[in-house]
Formats: structure tokens, C-alpha cells, sequence
């Protein structure tokens, strides 16, 4: 009897949050229909423009949308302003204009803010869900508390490419983990009402394919057959649509001979129509009048036209908009139902905000001192930057640190350079990064630095001082890699090999005898095979952001034992590259004589997807399929053993990988499609459970239909995508 209480009790609540949900919707559309038939045609037009205020994330300059033009109603939102102040004069003046329909707020806050926390493929390295979903709430709380309502974030360009310096946005290779990195992100940001004001609006960017431009250069052409995208890319944006997520951003590059920013397949047919996106979608920094660099514009009027009629709604920075299309609609160009549909999907997320119930709900002078930069959003940063870090290589026992070690020669300028910490696309107060130097500091060790390398031309400087610092200390911990400058937007490379003096230096500091650690510090895969071969321990840190210094401190005394795994291929050499764990078998499969692979290299990677060591070892035991007491759906389970067979407690990421023996179409040799991060104290042994459904077995055919054929297929267990454990499950 009290259970049915119960469940009467649940049934009833859900039915009244239901109601609550939908009587809200229907304010929304009566308010927001009754404001547009008071709106003139420029105020209309007014809405679909955003302008850049502080600064400029791209070329032509941040034409700061004057606040005289604010006032008159004909522009919708301001980029690149944060700071209640700030913020609340903008607002003023949008309060003077003749509707008062308020600006929305936007900004690139991608990992933290003012509290940095590591480049989101560092933290993708953590495949920690809840742990990233949380990294996203704080960076959220953190921006509206500083009168933002709009991010945009999370980026969720698949790659493979590691010349494209852009790979450090977002979350590696695979498009089912980029797909619950997107969701985790996009979950974090905006909660479960965008009115809170501790939430702001994601922005799935760039839509769509940025990550596999032609070369890997920055801004090229994507050309690639539907079933290539919708399984390899389209996923992550299409779970991000499914997750809610408020906005889109069109992407720079051509897709397939259409500029994304006016394409209507990717636009309208796939976002709106197919996957009933009600959202608005931005176009990425003046990427509208792009559209005559494309040479699909022959002026600003055609760019306005083709890229409102695609469905971009809002342009920002460039002024197609706002200078044609006016004219366009009088002239019936463009129609004015084209218009509509446009205003009313940003004036809709403007009213979810609660904007016009009050313009001035994320300007609190007091919540902006309270939040941003709270201790606590360095406990968050810390924790997932020690999460970040990948164990690449332990080949003695120096490493965890003993806690009563003496005296550390910290070598390189990475290891003192607050800026480098905070890696592209930071929105972090630098003065706040702690150092690796600082922290090892803090610790009370006794700390003999020496530059060893000049982080401007990368060569080695003062090798005397270095070796006098080597000789003083029972270890040497070096830091070499990437300055922050050199991974990001508008950062491709045609090699992204580690310079060669810098691991020249490691070599010397390896030939004196003493024990070295060897911190790799980047936004992106790189290439360091000499440093790969000779150092007998590699910890991969990424840039982490604010707290840096302690988390690669906790890890080097074993505080926290490392858990990360690599969320993108390390290749072994620019020939491989684009390269990742997926590639299809092909007629001639490798290993074989003749068969798909180089002369001059070997084919596998330096490091594969989902690899990264631990201070403790796994066991994996006991594969098995289960196939009772299944849920609904689940065509079976599977089963394994995990047993922490070493010295101390550590976290593992239990990877499934799925192969189709045998489809209507080539797929690939495997593919991730379960992972669960576990925590296990040494000695214990965990039962991993898996289920295995038409997600897990379906994949697109090249009219973007989701199949699951029957058949064989082969399931695979492990640490990482090669280290696995296989059996056969087949689906009759
Ligand atoms: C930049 C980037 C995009 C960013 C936008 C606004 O060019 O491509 O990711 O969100 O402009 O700063």
C-alpha cells in the first residue's frame, strides 16, 4: 500500500512539473508573440545582429556596437564583455530603446573562468563525466555571475588530425565519448532552466565538421561522404541538440561545397527539421560576410540572403544583416516568415533567461565578488586537472615520490610560466595560475631551478647552471613541450614535433645518472620520440590552468594516482597523421605483406587512443556474455573482472570497444562504446557490467538512417583500445 502512495506521489509531481512546463511555454509564446507584432521591421532585424564589444576574436576588428545604435533597438547581443559593471551599461542602453527588449550576453568561457581549469582536451583526458559536467557547471556559475547568459561552449569538433590546433577545444577522436562529453558539458552549463542565475546558455560549435579540415590548416575546406560524417562527426552535435543545448554556431569551413554558415542541408534539414532544434544559431565571428571570401557571395546583400534563408539566425560581427535586410524583406527577397522564425527562436531564449523579466537578473555586484574566483572553484580546478594528467610512461620507482624527498632540480621555463598554464581560449586571471615551481615550493622541497631552454627560440641555454641544479638534487623533473601560443585557433602546424633541443636537454639531463620525471606540457598530440624512447618517466599535464602547480605536485608524491587516458591518438611521426584508432580494415588488412601499411613506418601509433598508466597494475578477468534477466532492449551484457594488482589504490577507465564482424557497408576494426571509471583499493577486484543494444551495434548508413544489422560481432575489454580482451556475441 505505500509503495502505491509512493509511486501516486511521484506520478502526481511529475504531472504538476509537467503542467508547470507547459503553462511556462505558452507564456513564452504569447509574450513573445505579442511583443514581435509591436516590433517595426528594423527592430525585427535589430534582434539577428551581435556585435563585438571588449575585444576581437577574429579579423576586421570588434566593431563595439555603439550604444546610441543599442538604444535605438537595432542590435540583440554584445560578445566579449564581462563584468557586472560592465555588462549593466550595455543593458541601460538597450533599456532606453522604444520596446526595451534586452541584450543577451556572450563569451568564448570554454575552461573556467578567472579560475582557469585545464583545455577541455586535457580534461577530456579524465573520462570523468560527472566530473566534466561539473567543470562546466562552475564555469557557468562563474560567467553569469559576471553578468554573462551565453557561452560559447562546448566545442565539439571530432578530429584526428593534430596539425588542426584547435584539437585542444574539444574532446579528441571518438564520437561516441565526444558525444557524452558534449551532453556532460552542455548538462553543466545550462541546468535545468536557463532563468537560474547561476546557468548560461551552451553553444554547440562549430557546426559542422571544423575538425577535419583538408591539411589540418585552420579555416579549409571539409569535404566528406554522409555516412563519413554521420558516423565519424555528426554524432556529438546531434547528442548536444538531444541535450538541450540553447544555441548553434555555424562553423567557418565549406561542408561538402557549401559554406556551413549558409548551408541549408546542415542548418535547416539536419538541425531544425531532423533533429527539431528550437534554438538559435549564431554564425561563427563574421562568417556571414564570409561568405564573399567563399566566392558563394558576390556582395554583403547575397550573403544575407543565403545565409537567413539557410536558417542562420543571428550574424555576428559582420553587418549583412543589419544593412540589407530590411531592404531584402520590402523587396520580397527574403520573406518576412524567414525573419520571423529568426526573432522569435532568440526572443524565445531571451524570455527562457528571464530577460525581460528582469534585464538586470545576472548583474549582482555582490554574487560576482562571492563567486567568481572562489576557493571552491579551485578545489574543482584542482581536482579535475589532477584527473588530466596522463601517466605515459613509469619505468623505475622513483615516481610516486617518497614524501621525504629532499631536493628537486626543476628544469625548463613551462615549469614557471603562469601564462603557458592557461593554455588558448583562457578566460583565466593569470596572476592566479600556480606554478609548478611555486607549488614544489609550497611543498618544502628544495626546489634548484634552471631554465635549461629558451622558451623563445627553444634552445638550450646556460647548460652549466643546469647541470650545477642536476647535481644538487637527488631527481630532476624537466618540463618541455608547447607555449600556449602555439595551440588554439588560427594554430595548425605542419609538424608538431617537440623541438628538438628541448629534447636534446632531456637526453643530457638522462646521461648524468640522476632519476627523471619528464612533464610534457601541450595543447595537442605531439611528436617526441627521442624523449618517448629515453625517459624513463612521462607525465602528460596539457596546460591545467590556475592550479597546475599542486595537481601535478599531488601526482608526483602520489597524492592522487594518475587516471587519464588519451582522448586522441599520439602518432609516431607526421606520416601518420590524420591518424586514430578507427580506421576500417580494408581489402588487405594489416599485419601481411601486402597490406595497408608504410614502408618507412610502422603503422601503429606512439600512443593509442584510451591509453594511460597508473601507479597501480589491472587484471582483467572472466569475459563473459550474460544473457538472462536482460532489461528491455538489451539484446546482453557483458561481464569482466577488474583486480588492482599492485602497490596502491588507484582509478581505471574500463573501455568497450565493439567490432561488426561482418556489415551492409565497411566499418571500422572497433569502435569505444562503453567505458566506467572505476576507483579500486589495492587487492580488489570489481565486476564491470556493460549492455549491449542497438546503440552500442547500430551505426548510419549514407542517407544518415541509424541500422542495426544481425550478425557477428566481436566485444572487446580493456585499459586502452589495443590492451583487450575479446569474445563473440552474435545478434540473431
Ligand atoms: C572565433 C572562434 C569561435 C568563437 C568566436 C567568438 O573566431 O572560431 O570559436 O566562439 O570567434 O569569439
Amino acid at each position: 500500500m505505500k509503495k502505491m502512495i509512493f509511486l501516486c506521489c511521484i506520478l502526481y509531481s511529475n504531472l504538476i512539473v509537467a503542467q508547470n512546463i507547459k503553462s511556462k511555454e505558452r507564456e513564452k509564446e504569447r509574450f513573445v508573440s505579442g511583443l514581435m507584432k509591436k516590433m517595426t521591421l528594423e527592430e525585427k532585424v535589430g534582434q539577428l545582429w551581435q556585435v563585438a564589444g571588449g575585444f576581437a576574436t577574429g579579423p576586421n576588428g570588434s566593431n563595439i556596437g555603439s550604444l546610441k545604435v543599442i538604444a535605438q533597438g537595432r542590435i540583440g547581443s554584445v560578445l566579449n564583455v564581462s563584468g557586472v559593471k560592465n555588462i549593466r551599461k550595455y543593458q541601460e542602453a538597450a533599456m532606453q530603446s522604444r520596446l526595451k527588449i534586452p541584450l543577451v550576453f556572450g563569451m568564448d568561457v570554454i575552461h573556467g573562468f578567472r579560475t582557469g581549469f585545464p583545455i577541455p582536451l586535457g580534461e577530456a583526458a579524465s573520462f570523468d563525466l560527472d566530473l566534466i559536467q561539473k567543470g562546466a557547471h562552475w564555469t557557468g556559475t562563474a560567467a553569469a555571475a559576471a553578468g554573462l547568459n551565453w557561452t560559447f561552449a562546448p566545442m565539439v569538433d571530432i578530429s584526428w588530425d593534430a596539425r588542426w590546433g584547435r584539437v585542444l577545444e574539444g574532446a579528441g577522436e571518438d564520437p561516441f565519448y565526444g558525444s557524452q562529453v558534449a551532453v556532460a558539458r552542455v548538462r553543466g552549463l545550462q541546468g535545468d532552466n536557463l532563468s537560474n542565475t547561476n546557468t548560461i546558455m551552451a553553444c554547440v560549435k562549430h557546426f559542422a565538421g571544423y575538425g577535419a579540415p583538408i591539411a589540418g590548416k585552420d579555416y579549409n575546406s571539409v569535404d566528406m561522404s554522409m555516412g563519413h560524417f554521420a558516423n565519424f562527426y555528426m554524432p556529438p552535435y546531434k547528442a548536444a541538440a538531444e541535450a538541450g543545448a540553447a544555441t548553434f554556431m555555424s562553423a567557418f569551413n565549406d561542408f561538402n561545397n557549401i559554406p556551413s554558415t549558409a548551408n541549408p542541408f546542415l542548418l535547416r534539414n539536419l538541425l531544425k527539421e531532423k533533429w527539431h532544434f528550437k534554438g538559435f544559431v549564431v554564425s561563427d565571428w563574421g562568417s556571414v560576410g564570409e561568405l564573399m571570401n567563399h566566392r558563394v557571395a558576390a556582395d554583403k546583400k547575397e550573403a544575407a540572403i543565403k545565409a537567413i534563408s539557410a536558417g542562420l539566425d543571428m550574424e555576428m560581427v559582420s553587418n549583412c544583416y543589419f544593412e540589407n535586410l530590411v531592404d531584402l524583406v520590402k523587396e520580397k527577397k527574403v520573406s518576412i516568415e524567414v525573419v520571423d522564425d529568426a526573432v522569435q527562436r532568440i526572443l524565445y531564449k531571451k524570455f527562457e533567461l528571464g530577460l525581460f523579466e528582469d534585464p538586470f537578473r545576472y548583474c549582482d555586484e555582490n554574487r560576482e565578488k562571492e563567486t567568481v574566483e572562489s576557493a571552491s572553484s579551485r578545489d574543482i580546478a584542482r581536482s579535475i586537472s589532477e584527473r588530466s594528467i596522463v601517466l605515459l610512461k613509469k619505468s623505475d620507482n622513483i615516481l610516486p615520490f617518497q614524501k621525504d624527498l629532499k631536493s628537486i632540480a626543476l628544469i625548463g621555463p613551462l615549469a614557471k610560466s603562469k601564462k603557458d598554464m592557461c593554455g588558448a581560449w583562457s578566460t583565466a586571471n593569470v596572476n592566479n595560475v600556480i606554478t609548478l615551481h611555486e607549488a614544489m615550493k609550497n611543498r618544502g622541497v628544495q626546489v634548484n631551478y634552471a631554465e635549461g631552454y629558451d622558451l623563445g627560440n627553444n634552445k638550450i641555454v646556460n647548460y652549466d647552471s643546469t647541470l650545477l641544479a642536476v647535481e644538487k638534487s637527488d631527481v630532476v623533473v624537466v618540463a618541455i613541450g608547447e607555449r600556449a601560443s602555439e595551440s588554439g585557433e588560427m594554430r595548425s602546424k605542419t609538424d608538431i614535433s617537440i623541438a628538438a633541443q628541448q629534447q636534446e636537454l632531456v637526453s643530457r639531463l638522462i646521461k648524468t645518472g640522476k632519476p627523471v620525471v619528464v612533464l610534457l606540457m601541450c595543447g595537442r598530440p605531439v611528436i617526441f620520440n627521442e624523449v618517448r624512447d629515453q625517459a624513463p618517466n612521462i607525465l602528460l599535464t596539457w596546460w591545467l590552468g590556475s592550479e597546475a602547480g599542486p595537481a601535478i605536485c599531488n601526482v608526483l608524491w602520489g597524492d592522487y594516482n594518475p587516471s587519464g587516458k588519451l582522448p586522441m591518438t599520439f602518432p609516431r611521426n607526421m606520416g601518420q597523421v590524420p591518424i586514430n584508432y578507427q580506421y576500417k580494415s580494408t581489402g588487405r588488412p594489416y599485419p601481411g605483406d601486402w597490406a595497408a601499411k608504410y614502408i618507412d613506418s610502422p603503422v601503429e601509433p606512439a600512443y593509442p587512443f584510451g591509453y594511460g598508466q597508473s601507479y597501480t597494475s589491472f587484471k582483467y578477468s572472466n569475459l563473459k556474455l550474460i544473457s538472462d534477466n536482460l532489461g528491455k532492449g538489451v539484446h546482453a551484457k557483458v561481464s569482466v573482472d577488474v583486480t588492482n594488482i599492485g602497490q596502491y589504490d588507484g582509478e581505471e577507465v574500463v573501455q568497450l570497444y565493439i567490432r561488426d564482424e561482418a556489415a551492409s557497408v565497411t566499418r571500422p576494426v572497433k569502435e569505444l562504446k562503453g567505458f566506467q571509471k572505476i576507483n579500486l583499493k589495492k587487492g580488489m577486484t570489481q565486476t564491470v557490467i556493460f549492455d549491449i543494444r542497438d546503440e552500442e551495434l547500430g551505426f548510419y548508413d549514407n542517407n544518415i538512417n541509424f541500422i542495426v544489422e544481425k550478425g557477428d560481432f566481436t566485444i572487446m575489454v580493456g585499459g586502452d583500445s589495443e590492451n583487450l580482451d575479446k569474445m563473440l556475441f552474435s545478434l540473431k
